[in-house]
């Protein structure tokens, strides 16, 4: 069942997207060579409850940070660690979630730090310009496929890969509602986009067709190949006319 929020939880989403783009967004520019990924992870935690907010990823089944800050080979869900420095070179993938009065918001993005190779740039511009692949298919009346279909028949015309493994979501009430949202498949399936459903699109991207693998750590998700991967993901309201992305700025 994909839930469709009320006119007052809409309300509240929209809040919480802005704090959570803000807040992503001073992350990310305090993302420099030299600086830790748990410092980044310091500042965000401050950032949220600040805001009187909390993080929406620790303690999410025994998750121990508020960020995700995957580097380079990295796909998703690495730890921030006071051993883990930013070096010029560096693609550093964040995600960041919050929760406000009961409501959640969820958004990832991906920097370079310093200069990169011409193969992250190009990965780096079309994980983003994928994710809006996506989000031009959010309007009412579109089946879900619509959009996993656009993100993953755009990767490929690029010539990258989606990962399969691990997809978006519905979000709201909790970090992890229906549908799930793949990056990849046919168009024309999956239930029709209704006016007031919110989903997290959240494209993963990588150099390599090898599937992922799970690192000792239990977290982090790595590339098998060593090749390099990013991640862009914004949450996003369906409207009766384009979608309203709610994580909007901070990208
Ligand atoms: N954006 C990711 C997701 O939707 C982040 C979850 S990290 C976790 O699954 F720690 F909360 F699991
Ligand atoms: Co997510």
């Amino acid at each position: 069942m994909i839930a469709i929020k009320s006119e007052q939880e809409i309300a509240v989403l929209r809040d919480n997207g802005k704090l959570l783009a803000e807040i992503l967004a001073e992350v990310m520019s305090a993302a420099q060579e030299g600086v830790s990924t748990l410092e980044l992870d310091e500042l965000a935690e401050r950032r949220i409850r600040e805001a009187g907010a909390e993080p929406a990823f620790k303690g999410y089944r025994g998750y121990p940070a508020t960020l995700c800050t995957s580097i380079n080979e990295e796909v998703v869900h690495g730890i921030p660690s006071r051993d883990r420095v930013l070096c010029s070179g560096d693609l550093l993938s964040v995600d960041v979630g919050l929760e406000k009065d009961g409501l959640f918001v969820d958004m990832a993005t991906t920097v370079a730090v310093g200069a990169v190779d011409s193969t992250a740039r190009k990965l780096l511009e079309v994980t983003k310009q994928s994710l809006w692949e996506g989000i031009s298919q959010v309007t009412m009346g579109n089946r879900l496929s619509d959009v996993s279909h656009a993100i993953g028949s755009y990767v490929e015309r690029e010539g990258f890969y989606v990962v399969r493994e691990y997809v978006g979501h519905g979000i709201g009430r909790k970090l992890h509602e229906d549908p799930q949202i793949p990056n990849y498949g046919p168009p024309g399936q999956g239930p029709r986009l209704k006016p007031g459903m919110v989903l997290a699109i959240e494209p993963m991207v990588k150099v390599d067709p090898e599937p992922t693998k799970l690192e000792t750590d239990d977290w982090t998700v790595t590339t098998g190949s060593g090749g390099l991967a990013v991640h862009f993901e914004h949450t996003v309201l369906v409207t009766e006319t384009f979608a309203e992305v709610l994580t909007r700025g901070g990208e």
